[in-house]
């Protein structure tokens, strides 16, 4: 008996050994085209790069090749202009165009998918995603260190209040504080650049798994896709997601910094602190309660860590139990990655602004600082210092004055002489030159430490750095 395949129903790309097409919920379910489609422009640099290889190396004509570029193009501008008819029934991104392609040309279009598979094919493509958002997250981390490091050197030698525990605990400078955000997203930087570094290997030609016996060269397409090499194992070309992994990873620590940064904006734009004023633009009103502006911006970059560090464990979910090599559990790294990278992306974008539009209260942050004993460790060093004692001898008679103080209702620098010497007869009023919050923030010149001197070397060695 001669089972007549029902061509329609059977897919027209895969479909010669089926009779018939999927069921629904198996389409449903098995069909990407619904979010790869965001691939489209990498799956015709892939396509492209490998036509041209293909015709390089004798396996297609030039002539096919060259209507298959130029088939590819149109394609692309029809996407562009949104007149491209995506289909669930072609599954995803790869076989639509291809299947597009062969509408718009014909017979060569059958050609382009000789000695390749979609499992190379998507590996490819998403590298290349991935490849150019590790470009956009370099330059949006750029930025956001150029507004940071803008607010240091405006306030070089602002003084606020240092925190640990959130209690106050020594006075540094607002421009220190700022540079510790540059340091924090310089590290987030190099974890793209490092991450962009690795991942530069081209899995094209790796076919479905194990290399194809046609004379390709991988260093042709892997050049002309601007990567710096071929993968050599073409096992783990279509069964690696490392790069995209990579990518979770530095987006989860960079996004875990903006984060940290959002909850210092919410607690320094409160009323109670006062530290910064986020403008009209950075705020939104409450409906009910006329006095609000609230930081929902610094709020939302709060929570975006959460979407981001969810797209991580469920990639590795994903990878964790695949044998080698490609299995279709793989298809689910798209959109866990979109949306990480979309997220960061409106991150970085909304920290920048932040960052740049807001205002410190130099006058409130100076106050803050002088409140809460905070030199008390400047007066326990100067016992050190001018009178010998052990440096636990002189946290002891320091927090004997920090308890006085406290129980007379004043700050240190208020107590007198006599008050002091009450506690150790050695003291003179020489102390009281280490006790303003400005000459504490001046003596921290240790290398990275809070001293405006050194903070404005910090600003100038970052401008010569971020140009
Ligand atoms: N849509 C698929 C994915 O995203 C493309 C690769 C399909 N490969 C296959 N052998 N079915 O992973």
């Amino acid at each position: 008996m001669t089972v007549t395949p029902d061509s329609k129903a059977a897919n027209q790309m895969w479909g010669g050994r089926f009779s018939a097409g999927p069921d629904a919920i198996m389409q449903a379910i098995n069909a990407s085209i619904g979010f790869d489609q965001r691939l489209y422009a990498q799956d015709i640099a892939g396509s492209r790069a490998h036509a041209a290889m293909l015709a390089a190396q004798g396996i297609i004509s030039n002539k096919d090749a060259e209507a298959i570029g130029e088939g590819l193009l149109a394609i692309l501008s029809e996407i562009e202009a949104g007149q491209f008819p995506f289909t669930p029934e072609l599954e995803d991104i790869h076989l639509n165009i291809e299947a597009r392609l062969t509408e718009r040309i014909g017979e060569a279009g059958k050609r382009l998918h000789t000695g390749r598979s979609r499992n190379d094919q998507v590996a490819v493509d998403f590298r290349l995603w991935v490849r150019d958002q590790c470009d956009q997250a370099i330059a949006g981390l750029t930025g956001l260190m150029q507004a940071f490091l803008k607010q240091a050197e405006v306030g070089a030698d602002w003084v606020m209040p240092g925190f640990t525990h959130l209690q106050t605990a020594q006075p540094v400078t607002w421009g220190h504080h700022m540079l510790a955000y540059v340091e924090m997203l310089a590290r987030d930087r190099s974890r793209f650049e490092d991450a962009r570094r690795r991942m530069n290997e081209c899995p094209l030609g790796a076919a479905a798994l194990a290399g194809t016996s046609f004379p390709i060269d991988r260093h042709m397409t892997a050049q002309a896709l601007g990567f710096d090499r071929p993968t050599a194992n073409s096992l783990d070309s279509v069964s690696d997601r490392d790069f995209a992994l990579e990518f979770l990873s530095a987006s989860s620590i960079c996004a875990m910094h903006l984060s940290r940064f959002a909850e210092e904006l919410v607690i320094w734009s409160s009323a109670q602190f006062r530290f910064v004023r986020l403008s009209d633009k950075w705020t939104t009103g409450s409906s009910i309660m006329p006095q609000k502006k609230n930081p929902d911006a610094a709020e939302l970059l709060r929570a975006k860590l959460g979407r981001i560090l969810g797209a991580t464990v469920a990639l590795f979910t994903v990878m964790k139990g695949l044998a080698l090599t490609y299995s279709k559990d793989m298809q689910e790294d798209k959109e866990q990655v979109f949306d990480a990278a979309d997220s960061l992306m409106l991150g970085l974008a909304a920290m920048t602004g932040m960052v740049s539009d807001m205002t410190a209260n130099r006058e409130i942050l100076r106050a803050a600082a002088a409140s809460g004993f905070s030199t008390a460790t400047d007066l326990a060093d100067w016992l050190v210092k001018a009178l010998n004692l052990p440096f636990r001898e002189a946290h002891h008679v320091t927090g004997t004055l920090v308890a006085m103080a406290e129980s007379k209702g004043c700050d240190l620098p208020d107590l007198t002489l006599a008050d002091m010497q009450s506690v150790h007869s050695g003291i003179t009023d020489q102390v009281f030159g280490v006790l303003g919050v400005e000459n504490s923030v001046r003596s921290r010149t240790s290398y990275g430490g809070t001293a405006p001197d050194r903070v404005r070397e910090q600003v100038a060695r970052w401008q010569a750095a971020l140009g």
